[in-house]
């Protein structure tokens, strides 16, 4: 199947399981956040022939904060080496990148590798790579909500402008959410986006994730029906030798 040729799809991921993985290998955590970091970049390779457009990886948390410091900091240190090393692939790979979440809590060396990142691939457009650092959907909503000033006249384009400021990065919905690691939550991940998303969950972990894995999750997506709190489509009659027959 083509599946470049059908409609193009964000697709969110949860990337659940590193710290599992790597515990069960008798390996320091670290170890399968490294190992996620290539996980990632598979994905990344294997989105476009997929038809995924926008891919948004869920990298760290505000929640995250809570983990010990020595964890917080390698994962920064591990954001900033991945971001540097992938320059040159995302520009030979037409890949844009955008960092959403907040960035006034992450080391001043890691803001400044994401600068540079989106700066250099700002003109790419074959796969936009939204990466959410130090990122809470409340937290955005919530900001998101002030700023508009409550009130009962906001629309949802004028909130939904307001949340893609908040965000950096425009709040696309999500079409297809994976999450691995076999559990079954969003964990504060593009709630607003995710109001129609399909949810795919993965027992898998991370770090094992590979683009067949994502190919299968498309397969799965593209049986799916959405509705969007429509009613199912009407069936096509087709009538084949006197017999009535009905396409879905
Ligand atoms: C969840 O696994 C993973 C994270 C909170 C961090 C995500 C980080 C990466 C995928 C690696 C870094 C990514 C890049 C792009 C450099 P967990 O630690 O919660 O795993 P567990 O549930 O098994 O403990």
């Amino acid at each position: 199947m083509n599946f470049a040729l059908q409609s193009a799809l964000h697709v969110a991921v949860i990337m659940d399981g590193n710290g599992r993985w790597a515990t069960l290998r008798g390996l320091p955590r670290m170890a399968g956040h490294q190992a996620g970091s290539e996980a990632l970049r598979r994905a990344v390779e294997a989105a476009p022939d997929l038809g995924v457009t926008a891919l948004t990886a869920y990298a760290f948390s505000c929640d995250n904060w809570k983990r010990p410091a020595e964890e917080v900091d390698a994962i920064m240190a591990l954001l900033g080496w991945y971001l540097r090393d992938e320059i040159p692939r995302m520009l030979a790979d037409r890949v844009r990148l955008s960092v959403i979440g907040r960035r006034d809590r992450l080391p001043d060396s890691l803001v400044g590798v994401i600068d540079e990142a989106e700066a250099a691939t700002r003109g790419c457009n074959r796969l936009h790579l939204r990466l959410a650092i130090d990122y809470s959907a409340r937290e955005s909503i919530l900001t998101a909500t002030g700023l508009c000033g409550g009130g009962t006249n906001v629309t949802p384009e004028r909130f939904e402008q307001t949340l893609a400021a908040t965000h950096r990065g425009g709040p696309q919905p999500v079409d297809l959410l994976i999450r691995t690691g076999g559990e079954q939550r969003l964990s504060d991940f593009l709630l607003w986006e995710c109001a129609y998303a399909e949810l795919v969950f993965i027992r898998r972990m991370w770090p094992d994730f590979g683009g067949s894995d994502l190919a299968k999750a498309v397969t799965e997506f593209r049986r799916r029906e959405r509705r969007f709190g429509d009613v199912p489509a009407p069936p096509i009659p087709v009538p084949v030798l006197g017999q009535e027959r009905w396409l879905h």
